[in-house]
């Protein structure tokens, strides 16, 4: 620590009073602070700034009856410096030797005899005391001349006033908080018929008075705006107040610019560190933001912020700045005072808790500090005593944590916790100012040492992780309202797998189970009936296509116990991995948008255009929920001629609305595995043995059901038409108890049988007509006999040794051309195998016989030797 605080900086004891300069105190009240009251010190604390320089010359040149304004004002935000000048000139003209080390005064003659009269609002009793012409005169030993006036609460006039100044000689009068006084007049006024006209007028008098007396000054302070407490009487009276003094007054400001930064060192620091020191560190600085170039604000680079260091040092002019300008416009903060304030407090901490650092800076404001936050929060408001806690600084806060669990630079620098800290100050404003951005962000945090591109990272970890952080477009504040990115991910956090779970589920429920019957997240095939409906089976996202080969062949061979009957009627429907951890994510997404919109309290948080994002994000995530479920459920599992098959049905076309039974039947229906309409000839074909020549129409159908690989009838319809069409074109025939049907119109009831075309053809002539035969009916069978006798060759039979590698060739070449151009020939193979080591029974009973069953063949014949 190069730099020593004041003493009761160092030792923490500083009262609200020694940051407001208070006349009245100094020259009314013993126990005023000694910083006031005793010229030396005042006057070691005061940075005489260009504007208290020329104010001490022009007052001094006037009571020496010299050249000079002779009615100043100073008019300044609260806390600006008005009183502090005042005091100043009292100090000097009333010590004048005590005073004479200011180096200023060097040149100036003293004032021989000259008079101070001090008028104070706040001090003043307006109801029962002196009235300001009074206290004026009583001071200058003149009350004499005022006295009736002072009783009778009325101006005394110019020609009063010039007795008492003529009598008085040389005079300085100053007059501080005349508003605060006219304020409680117009009070006084309500009860005592007292017009603060009167005041107003004796203003008007004296100055008008002052401007033609040589030796006599009056200097006034005015506040630049009304605060929030006053009413609207007051801003009256600022504004008359304005005007009165306006025609002579000259306006002075007393802190300006720079100055600020020598006002606060003086106050603040004994001893603020040799010159050389100050150079340095500036210079060290200096060279950092020229390193850094365009990642810090232009003006950093130039060489007179080189000089705002020095002047500055041992603040960074970054924290004076934010805190004169954004926290300064808050009418409570109080300009110079406030900053004065804060500072004080923020020395004392880091000087407490042995902080070394070049320059303090933003970053190392430490708002863990209870008195330190107060100063803070007491301008914004008691909710970001949370917003504090939960994001920048104790024990809990997100940005310490972030330093705590990265570790190394963060750690050792404070780094997440710093920029918090200085997004923090730049965030608050009575204007219209309220973010910052990353280059400023590196100003308030950087230094030698710290590596720079640490800062974007720890801003998106901030992002990331802190609650009430806002960023837009690379503007970043904190405000007391959640981030609801934050308030999202928070939420998701705390929603389960297992409702996850339960609201697929549910949400599948409610959008499916019209085309085909569903059953969800079956565990063991006792939950799947055996009938003949189509059955979609749902399993749970546990369930992938790779993991669960036995739950998919128990659900499909089996019904509880038993084994399964109507084997056609069941498919499976499994999750694709990646995509249901999409589905996963939207859902916990969804849940977490959901949650937060019904939490009434954690909603009335939000701000409103965070509460609309909420609402059309809910609305977004709940639409794209069904395609997410139905492109996650794409694996269609079922039992085929060969045993189980797999369907990958891929990626559903954007924007499908389908359910996923409706998407499931409709590629059964696409890919032939359901058929909506049927040839007579193919069920001919299909459901007829060889050797069968009727069979009872429901078990036509019931064949389709149970029959692995064998295509499904979209309804019994499909089935009753072909029969319809069959009979009426000759094909089949039906019979419905002793009754055939034979060409003709009818629909076959459930119970009737359907006959093939000779047969019902023979039935239908003995039912009729026994002795009639009318040989011009064919087809089938007859048709072929008949072509024969036409002299082509209509049936080939063959029998032929191959090789047994060659078996592929004559389905190729012999089996498929002849079943081109008739119908599938009908195969019989004959095989003789040997072995000198012998055939094993796995061979024989698993692989051999099993395929033959499996591909539907009809073992003739079967030795073993
Ligand atoms: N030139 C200065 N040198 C040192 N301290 C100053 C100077 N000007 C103002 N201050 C300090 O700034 C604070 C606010 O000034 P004050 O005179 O009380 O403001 P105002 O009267 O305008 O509300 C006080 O603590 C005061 O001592
Ligand atoms: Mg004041």
């Amino acid at each position: 620590q190069v730099t020593t605080p004041h003493k009761d900086i160092r030792e923490g004891r500083m009262s609200e009073a020694i940051f407001a300069a208070a006349l009245g105190g100094v020259v009314f009240d013993e126990k005023a602070p000694l910083d006031y009251r005793d010229p030396v010190i005042f006057l070691q604390k005061t940075y005489l700034t260009n504007g208290l320089r020329n104010l001490l010359e022009n007052v001094v040149s006037r009571l020496n009856g010299g050249k000079g304004d002779s009615m100043i004002q100073l008019q300044t935000p609260f806390g600006g410096g008005k009183t502090h000048a005042l005091l100043t000139l009292y100090h000097t003209i009333k010590h004048w030797k005590k005073a004479k080390h200011l180096e200023s005064l060097s040149g100036l003659k003293e004032p021989a005899g000259a008079k101070v009269a001090i008028f104070v609002g706040t001090h003043a009793d307006a109801v029962s005391g002196k009235t300001p012409w009074g206290e004026i005169a009583f001071q200058l030993g003149q009350y004499d001349f005022v006295k009736e006036h002072d009783k009778k609460r009325i101006s005394p006039g110019k020609e009063v006033l010039k007795k008492v100044l003529h009598a008085a000689g040389p005079t300085l009068i100053l007059i501080d908080e005349l508003l605060e006084y006219i304020v409680k007049a117009n009070r006084a006024e309500k009860l005592e018929k007292i017009t603060h006209g009167q005041t107003l007028a004796f203003l008007q008098e004296i100055s008008e008075l002052v401007a033609s007396t040589e030796n006599c000054c009056l200097v006034t302070t005015l506040p630049a705006s009304i605060l929030e407490r006053y009413d609207e009487e007051a801003e009256k009276a600022l504004q008359q107040l304005q005007k009165v003094s306006g025609r002579v007054e000259t306006v002075y400001t007393p802190v300006e610019g720079m100055e600020l930064y020598e006002v606060i060192r003086k106050r603040l620091f004994e001893d603020a560190g040799d010159e050389k020191t100050r150079k340095q560190v500036a210079q060290t600085y200096f060279e950092l933001y020229q390193k850094l170039g365009s990642d810090v604000p232009s003006e950093t680079r130039e060489v007179e912020y080189r000089e705002s260091i020095e002047r500055a040092y041992p603040f960074h002019p970054e924290l004076i700045d934010v805190l004169y300008e954004r926290w300064g416009s808050y009418p409570t903060f109080q300009r110079t005072r406030g900053v004065l304030r804060l500072l004080a407090e923020v020395v004392g901490d880091l000087y407490k808790r042995k902080v070394s650092s070049p320059l303090i800076q933003s970053s190392t404001v430490n708002l863990e500090n209870p008195i330190i936050r107060r100063e803070f929060v007491k301008h914004i408001g008691n909710e970001f005593d949370s917003v504090i806690a939960s994001d920048i600084a104790g024990k809990n806060a997100k940005a310490p944590k972030i330093d705590r669990d990265m570790g190394s630079e963060y750690e050792k620098f404070g780094i997440a916790r710093g920029i918090a800290t200085s997004v923090f100050l730049y965030s608050f404003s009575g204007a219209a100012r309220k973010e910052t951005n990353l280059q400023r962000v590196r100003v308030a945090l950087l230094r030698e040492g710290i590596p720079s591109t640490i800062v974007g990272d720890a801003i998106s970890k901030l992002e990331e992780e802190l609650w009430y952080f806002h960023s837009e477009r690379k503007q970043y504040s904190f405000k007391n309202q959640p981030n609801l990115i934050r308030v999202i991910a928070d939420r998701e956090e705390s929603i389960t797998e297992d409702r996850i779970r339960e609201t697929l589920k549910d949400m599948i429920q409610k959008a499916d189970g019209k085309v085909m019957e569903i059953y969800l997240w079956p565990e063991g095939s006792a939950d799947i009936p055996d009938n003949k409906a189509f059955k979609l089976a749902i399993l749970s996202p546990d369930y992938g296509p790779e993991n669960s080969k036995k739950l998919i062949s128990e659900l499909l061979e089996k019904a509880g116990l038993g084994f399964r009957v109507y084997k056609n009627t069941l498919f499976l429907l499994l999750t694709d991995n990646d995509q249901y951890n999409m589905v996963s994510r939207a859902l916990r997404r969804y849940l977490a948008l959901k949650d937060i919109q019904t939490d009434k309290e954690l909603l009335s948080t939000l701000t409103k255009d965070s509460q609309d994002s909420l609402r059309s994000k809910l609305k977004d995530t709940e639409k794209e929920m069904p395609f997410k479920i139905l492109a996650a459920y794409r694996h269609l599992i079922f039992l085929g001629e060969k045993g189980i098959e797999s369907k990958d049905l891929g990626i559903p076309t954007i924007g499908s609305s389908q359910s996923l039974s409706q998407r499931v039947k409709q590629h059964l229906i696409d890919h032939e595995k359901v058929l909506t309409r049927l040839t007579p000839k193919y069920v001919l074909d299909k459901a007829f043995g060889k050797d069968e020549e009727k069979k009872p129409f429901k078990e036509l159908y019931d064949l389709s059901l149970k029959t692995p690989g064998m295509p499904l009838l979209d309804s019994e319809d499909v089935l009753r038409d072909a029969i319809v069409e069959g009979v009426k074109h000759g094909l089949l025939g039906i019979a419905e108890g002793p009754e055939v049907y034979y060409k003709q119109d009818i629909t076959p009831s459930a119970d009737s049988e359907v006959l093939r075309r000779e047969v019902a053809k023979k039935l239908k002539e003995e039912q009729a007509e026994p002795e009639e035969k009318k040989p011009e009916e064919k087809p089938g069978e007859e048709e072929i006999e008949e072509k024969k006798r036409e002299g082509l060759v209509t049936t080939v039979t063959l029998k032929a040794k191959i090789p047994w590698d060659k078996i592929s060739a004559i389905i190729s070449g012999v089996i498929l051309p002849l079943k081109d151009k008739g119908m599938p020939p009908e195969i019989s193979i004959e095989l003789e195998a040997k072995s000198t080591e012998g055939f094993d029974r796995t061979t024989l009973d698993s692989k051999v016989k099993e395929t033959l069953q499996q591909i539907g063949a009809k073992i003739e014949k079967w030795e073993e030797s």
